[in-house]
């Protein structure tokens, strides 16, 4: 199909998930009609877990059958549904990242709540921007999508719309400040109000702003309290602040008192007891806190009331498909088959989310080599099943998913070497595998091939389980199985290596670039269940790569400026994160922030500016915060065109710099992206929409977002360092 230069340009702008469809208003008419038909232990029921594997759901609470209200069912995870067994694997969080694209982050978003919803799951536990992924090593931020928090952002919001409007409810995980695994129970994340404000609180804003039925609490503390204990974080920033209208639910057993988390503005303890412990927080003992009135009953009736309005808001109390029992902890069989189509979307997914970094001149696509040799475990499936380790706890064969609660377990994997092989017989090309991480082995496969594939990988999750010595966090960043010598063994043997690397975040690869025969490199992150065949996709060129990265990837582990903590992170990088560090200290990076090659080329053309209106913006609160906010005060469009010789799509990006009037900031920061699709020859105009939020920084004195006077720097490129077009917003 033929789109017209009207939808592209359609396409083009329609980064922002309009504030979400939901009508809160309505919701909580019906919430507040329902509340007094519930005795207090209904109330109670309603906003305790039942306790650990007390119900087929990773969290439940009691039905009211009173108004119809079911037996709550809450379940992971951010990119499938746990524990389930005929559901889809998407890519993770951070290859959909890769992707830039804002319909994909909704189709995926769509496609993974139909699923739970078919299950009758009521609130999915994602998706994730906490994490957001200021320490490269951290164990779970491949569970989100980038660590700029405007990337993030879009794509929280328009996941979340997508969930929401299949009819589950999303869970906008995790609130706030739980960058590592190691001591996520105790450490304290002590972050100043600018940075909270322009990093890590970005991304909720704008998943409230998209409607977000839940919010999760996590395990550290914030400036020393409890997250799940912080009325600042809860009541004053979330509620107030940002206007959620939605509750607030644990992380599983991040809640640590009965009185305080209440009076903080938590709204729903998980589990309920301590994993199994019987001893509940809340259920008695808030009852028991309501009798000494220790807790107001207007306190318990508006967690009940957010409860109820969220459930209301996506239309569940009508029609909404029963719990089957497919948890195994239940005696259940793994459930129904509730994949649809999506093995498409997904294939497009983690497709789309490849990086090309390297590509010494044009060694990809493949063009029917006499012969290839594909060298690595990470080539092949774990040979005991991709699911073979409970929650993915294990590195073995080839990676698609990190490990933790995050995970889903896989329907199927389809391996690199499977999906190559079945190409290869197409092109009469002889395969020879290696499929081990034994150098020698390698080499010798390699020696005898016109071509060698070798894939290594580095892997990541959450602190319960410790793989080959990583306890969630990753120990370092290199390629883990020794993958430096494997590559340094194959690229002696063979003139044309090209290396194939899976990974959570960020790797060093200045040992792999030290080998002048590494002639291209392909960053396939976290693929998901379609992981060969989108691989093969990209490597003959079905399709050009269009991924860029989501992160940036040093020389060195100390370019970052951050690593993980032994105690309590006073965060003294504050807003310098990633590029934004590298663009401060004149660091180069070796692939930078928004980095990613195609098979043709681009050029930028035609930046026009509008002029910047000052109209004072409302300051009536809505979700996501006041109204004015997001207004949009400048547009700014550019042209690209595809003048090169294959289709493809581009990521156009948007850096903004703010003037000297406003406090030190970054030099430059991502404030708008658009991905287009173009035959050859053709181009597209591509439009950045910039709202007050995007031009203003936090005043830490007056409390609030300041539009700062003089002339803002703008920057169009393809990424943040390979800056095409510039010019000035006065
Ligand atoms: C994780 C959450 C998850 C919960 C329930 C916790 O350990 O931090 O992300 O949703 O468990 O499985």
């Amino acid at each position: 199909m033929k789109l017209s230069f009207l939808s592209l340009v359609a396409l083009a702008t329609s980064i922002h998930a309009a504030p979400g469809d939901g009508d809160w208003a309505a919701a909580y008419a019906k919430a507040k009609a329902a509340l007094p038909k519930l005795s207090t232990a209904n109330k109670v029921g309603m906003v305790t877990g039942k306790g650990w594997q007390k119900g087929p759901c990773v969290g439940n609470v009691a039905a009211v059958a009173a108004i119809g209200f079911p037996d709550l069912c809450l379940q992971d995870g951010p990119l499938g549904v746990r524990y389930a067994q005929q559901v889809t694997a998407f890519p993770a969080g951070i290859t959909t990242g890769s992707t830039w694209d804002t319909s994909l982050f909704y189709a995926f978003g769509n496609a993974l709540g139909a699923e739970a919803k078919a299950l009758g799951v009521h609130v999915q536990l994602g998706p994730v921007a906490g994490p957001l992924g200021k320490i490269p090593t951290g164990g779970r931020n491949w569970e989100g999508f980038s660590n700029d928090p405007y990337l993030s952002g879009v794509a929280m919001a328009n996941s979340i719309s997508g969930m929401q409007a299949a009819g589950v409810q999303a869970c906008a995980k995790h609130l706030l400040g739980n960058e590592q695994e190691r001591l996520r129970d105790t450490q304290s994340a002590n972050i100043d109000d600018r940075t909270n404000h322009e990093l890590y609180l970005w991304p909720f804003a704008e998943a409230v702003r998209a409607n977000v039925s839940s919010v999760m609490c996590s395990y550290n503390k914030l400036n020393t309290t409890w997250a799940c204990e912080s009325k600042a974080l809860l009541t004053d920033l979330l509620k107030d602040e940002l206007d959620f209208q939605g509750y607030v639910v644990s992380d599983w057993n991040a809640q640590h008192t009965t009185v305080g988390s209440a009076l903080a503005g938590m709204d729903m303890s998980m589990p309920g007891d301590n994993f199994g412990d019987n001893k509940f927080l809340w259920g008695t003992a808030l009852t028991n806190a309501l009798s000494s009135n220790q807790i107001p009953m207007s306190r318990v009736d508006d967690m009940v009331t957010r409860i109820l309005a969220a459930w209301y808001l996506v239309g569940q109390d009508t029609n909404y498909p029963k719990v089957t029992g497919w948890t195994s902890w239940n005696g259940g069989k793994g459930g129904p088959n509730v994949q649809g189509d999506h093995k498409t979307l997904a294939r497009k997914m983690a497709r789309d989310g490849i990086v090309l970094l390297k590509n010494t001149d044009g060694a990809l696509p493949l063009k029917k080599p006499a012969s290839l040799a594909v060298i690595g475990s990470d080539s092949i499936v774990n040979p005991q099943g991709p699911n073979a380790c409970v929650d993915r706890g294990c590195n073995t064969g080839t990676l698609a998913m990190g490990w933790g609660s995050g995970t889903a377990d896989f329907p199927y994997l389809i391996a690199p070497l499977d999906a190559i092989k079945a190409q290869a017989a197409k092109d009469g090309t002889t395969v020879t595998s290696s499929p081990n991480d034994t150098p020698s082995s390698g080499a010798s496969a390699a020696s005898a091939a016109a071509t060698a594939l070798v894939f290594i990988n580095s892997d990541a999750g959450e602190g319960y389980i410790t793989v080959e010595g990583n306890a969630g966090d990753r120990i370092n960043l290199d390629p883990w199985h020794n993958g430096n010598a494997l590559v340094a063994a194959v690229a002696a043997a063979n003139k044309k290596t090209i290396v194939v690397i899976h990974s959570v975040g960020p790797l060093l690869l200045e040992s792999i670039l030290s080998s002048p025969n590494v002639i291209a490199i392909v960053w396939a992150g976290l693929p998901g269940q379609e992981s060969g065949n989108a691989l093969v996709d990209i490597l003959y060129g079905s399709t050009s790569p269009s991924g860029k990265l989501p992160y940036t990837i040093a020389k060195q582990a100390s370019d970052y400026g951050t690593s993980v903590i032994n105690g309590d992170d006073s965060y003294p990088e504050g807003l310098f994160i990633d590029y934004r560090r590298f663009d401060k200290n004149g660091i180069a990076p070796r692939y930078e922030f928004g980095f990613g090659l195609s098979y043709t080329t681009f050029a930028y053309s035609g930046l026009t500016i509008s002029p910047l209106s000052t109209a004072p913006g409302s300051t009536t609160p809505a979700p996501g915060g006041p109204k004015g906010l997001y207004d949009v005060l400048a547009t700014v469009t550019a042209t690209i065109t595809n003048n090169g010789t294959v289709a493809g799509a581009e990521v156009a990006q948007l850096y903004i710099g703010l003037p000297g009037s406003a406090p030190a900031s970054p030099p430059k920061q991502l404030r708008g992206f658009s991905k287009v699709f173009l035959e050859v020859g053709a181009k597209a105009t591509v439009s950045f929409p910039l709202r007050r939020k995007d031009l203003s920084f936090w005043d830490t004195g007056k409390k609030m977002w300041v539009l700062p006077s003089g002339s803002f720097s703008v920057m169009v490129g393809a990424s943040s360092r390979d800056l095409r077009l510039t010019g000035t917003l006065a």
